[in-house]
């Protein structure tokens, strides 16, 4: 008890901080998602997210090169897919051509295993309604929407892909993609499950960003999970673990640090943290206008790896290794 007992003891000098220090955040911790769009010498910033931009296949050497100098482990690919390319089943989706095949190939051509690639199965980008599946009866049908899913993770691991993520949320697709992946000889494919993620209001940036927010009409809510809920989200990561998910993923981040703490304390599976859209735009907003300092964003980032996180998807990946990483 006090005064034998001085918290402040181990806070007094710089050294012993350091030496006491529980959490801490490195480059191999970060995965920078990247915008692609069809077009010849494209970087254009997107006016939601300022700092992200949109690149063209060939510009993509900027980012990718700067995030290789930070030691940056992977990249996760979002496309902004021409509208007339997209249509009420998403079928674009599953063209052996389309952008994102044509990404990785290009990009696992220049840079072989420097770098991995994650890329996002779901139809969102590819239908005219916005939505992650196939709508039948007025609703997006699941077992449906799992063939079409398939064959999009199918066509992205014969591409190159390291890692498929399921972002749609329908029930059962991890376990029908392992299969077939098992089956296609792509036994080392990586499943990267996003297994809790919620019908959120953070998201509104990045549909701006890959162009299905004005297509979009109605919620997600009857396939993404319902914030009011925090169990529900261990009975998702149990049965995606299950089915042959090698990392899952919580998503919205920084408002759901309970739902990470949560899994990390009831399964042994690397947990991905998604510091999404909204709140990479608030923050970055509030540093702009001198609102908070730069620091906040570190501060954010080890919040993730306190709460459990073994890894973070951040639009601010490349800002944190240059502003807080190199000595
Ligand atoms: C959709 C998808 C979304 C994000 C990644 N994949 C948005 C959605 O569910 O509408 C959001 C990422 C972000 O906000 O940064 N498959």
């Amino acid at each position: 008890m006090y005064p034998l007992t001085r918290l402040r003891r181990t806070r007094i000098n710089e050294w012993s901080r350091r030496l006491v220090q529980e959490n801490n955040i490195s480059s191999s911790d970060l995965i920078l998602p990247i915008f692609i769009k069809d077009g010849k010498n494209i970087t254009e910033e997107i006016p939601s997210m300022p700092g992200v931009f949109r690149y063209s296949l060939d510009s993509l050497h900027k980012i990718i090169d700067r995030a290789l100098k930070n030691k940056i482990p992977a990249i996760a690919l979002f496309p902004e897919i021409n509208n007339n390319k997209k249509n009420t089943k998403g079928t674009e989706a599953t063209n052996k051509n389309n952008l994102v095949c044509r990404a990785i190939k290009e990009i696992k051509k220049n840079y072989k295993k420097e770098i991995g690639i994650i890329c996002d199965v779901a139809l969102d980008p590819y239908t005219s309604h916005g939505h992650d599946g196939i709508i039948k009866n007025n609703i997006v049908d699941n077992d449906l929407t799992i063939t079409t899913l398939v064959k999009q993770s199918l066509i992205q691991a014969e591409a190159g892909c390291d890692v498929i993520a399921p972002s749609d949320m329908m029930d059962g697709r991890i376990g029908e993609i392992r299969k077939a992946l098992e089956k296609n000889n792509y036994k080392d494919t990586l499943i990267l499950s996003y297994a809790a993620k919620y019908v959120s209001n953070f998201y509104g940036p990045f549909r701006n960003a890959v162009g299905s927010e004005t297509k979009l009409k109605s919620d997600k809510k009857n396939y993404q999970m319902d914030f009011h809920n925090s169990e529900e989200s261990l009975r998702e990561i149990n049965l995606d673990i299950e089915e042959g998910a090698d990392m899952v993923m919580i998503k919205p981040g920084l408002a759901y640090l309970d739902i990470i703490s949560k899994v990390k304390n009831s399964f042994n599976i690397p947990i991905v943290a998604y510091n999404v859209s909204g709140e990479y735009s608030m923050m970055k907003h509030a540093i702009k206008e001198k609102i908070l300092p730069d620091a906040a964003i570190y501060e954010m980032m080890i919040s993730f790896k306190r709460a459990g996180a073994n890894a973070v998807v951040t639009y601010f990946a490349n800002e944190i290794v240059e502003k807080f990483l190199k000595s």
